[in-house]
């Protein structure tokens, strides 16, 4: 009888460390607000402040930051991968064609992890440096700010190979987006919400030529673009420049502010990919655009949030990884 017991308890027993070995396997894989309060207290506030200053200096800094969270996420997950550079045996993500010359921010990271290094040397990953400048950007925009769960560890691998298989293109069609973003475990309706990270910032005319000049063998623009905003844009980015530096905004009106004007202009035929005019060919997207247009604070609270999901995709923690003294480099 008593043997029977503590064959039963050993088995309760046993049973118990393996709910709670899974427990603190399953919370080390987490992501958690405050991560680093104990370890480097002053870590968000450091981060903060260097965005700041990098976004007095130039406004393009934070549409900059918000989009590399989204490269660094969609490749091997929020890893610091995108932050990378090459070197003479490895071709980095960020000389991809579709990070290079676009990116831009590079510097801030550098400047933030410079100063974390000096006051809590080792500490501070390059992953959650990117998620909190990413999150500090929407605030400095006027957009909703964020609770960033934090933890992340940074890679030790980027592949230039890796990012236009894992990226969506600019002219993808509804279709190809939804099944883009269900690759990274994120819905459409998430799809549509994020895709309003277009309020901010600038696309350069080589992302833009295509549905201005001989749209589809039409010998004309794409016939989904309004034609007063089609013709400036061809004024922006004359047919055959080989200026590549050549640039346009995409919200025109404030491309510095995290508003609804994104779906405003979708609504107006005034999507400046293919890739955004095509959120209204689907009856689902384009009643998630009309509501979005028409409610900001719906949006800037479903963005806040599709933003924290996509910044645990495949995320690192506990042990794996590294933390990275150099954000360019692969200690
Ligand atoms: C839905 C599929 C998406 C496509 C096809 C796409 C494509 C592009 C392209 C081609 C550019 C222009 C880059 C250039 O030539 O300078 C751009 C810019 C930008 N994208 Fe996206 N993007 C998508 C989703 C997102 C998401 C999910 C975010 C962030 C949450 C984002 C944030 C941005 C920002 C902020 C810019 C402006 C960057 C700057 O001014 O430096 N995009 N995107
Ligand atoms: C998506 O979820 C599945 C099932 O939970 C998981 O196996 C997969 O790794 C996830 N993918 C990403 C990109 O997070
Ligand atoms: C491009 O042209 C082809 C042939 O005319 C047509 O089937 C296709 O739907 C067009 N695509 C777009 C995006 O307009």
């Amino acid at each position: 009888m008593i043997l029977k017991m503590n064959i039963h308890s050993s088995k309760v027993f046993f049973a118990l460390f393996l709910a709670f070995s899974c427990l603190c396997v399953q919370l080390e894989a987490q992501l958690r607000v405050g991560f680093y309060c104990n370890s480097c207290p002053l870590a968000e506030r450091i981060v903060r402040e260097e965005v700041m200053k990098g976004f007095m200096n130039d406004k393009g800094i934070a549409p900059g930051l918000v989009r590399m969270h989204f490269h660094d996420c969609f490749v091997r997950g929020c890893d610091g991968s995108v932050l990378i550079d090459s070197t003479s045996s490895n071709t980095a993500e960020k000389d991809s064609p579709a990070n290079s010359p676009s990116l831009r921010g590079f510097e801030v990271i550098d400047n933030a992890k410079t100063r974390l290094e000096s006051q809590c040397k080792g500490v501070v990953s390059c992953a959650d440096i990117l998620a909190f400048a990413a999150r500090d950007s929407v605030a400095i925009t006027r957009g909703q700010s964020y609770n960033v769960p934090s933890g992340r560890r940074d890679g030790r691998v980027s592949s230039e190979s890796e990012v236009l298989q894992n990226l969506p293109g600019f002219s993808f069609n509804v279709d190809q987006l939804t099944q883009n973003f269900a690759n990274k475990n994120l819905t459409q309706e998430e799809m549509v919400t994020l895709s309003g990270a277009h309020t901010l910032g600038r696309s350069h005319c080589t992302s833009v030529g295509s549905r201005l000049y001989n749209f589809n063998g039409t010998n004309g623009p794409d016939s989904t673009l309004e034609s007063k905003y089609a013709g400036q844009l061809q004024q922006q980015c004359p047919e055959g420049s080989t200026d590549s530096s050549l640039v346009v905004s995409m919200d025109p009106q404030t491309p510095f502010v995290t508003d609804v004007n994104y779906y405003q202009d979708l609504l107006a035929n005034r999507g400046l990919f293919t890739s955004d005019q095509t959120l209204l060919s689907n009856s689902n997207t384009a009643n998630e655009v009309n509501q979005n247009a028409r409610n900001q604070f719906l949006w800037m609270r479903k963005f806040a949030a599709a933003m924290v999901k996509m910044g645990q995709i495949e995320v690192l923690t506990g042990n794996a990884g590294e933390i990275r003294a150099n954000c360019r480099v692969i200690n």
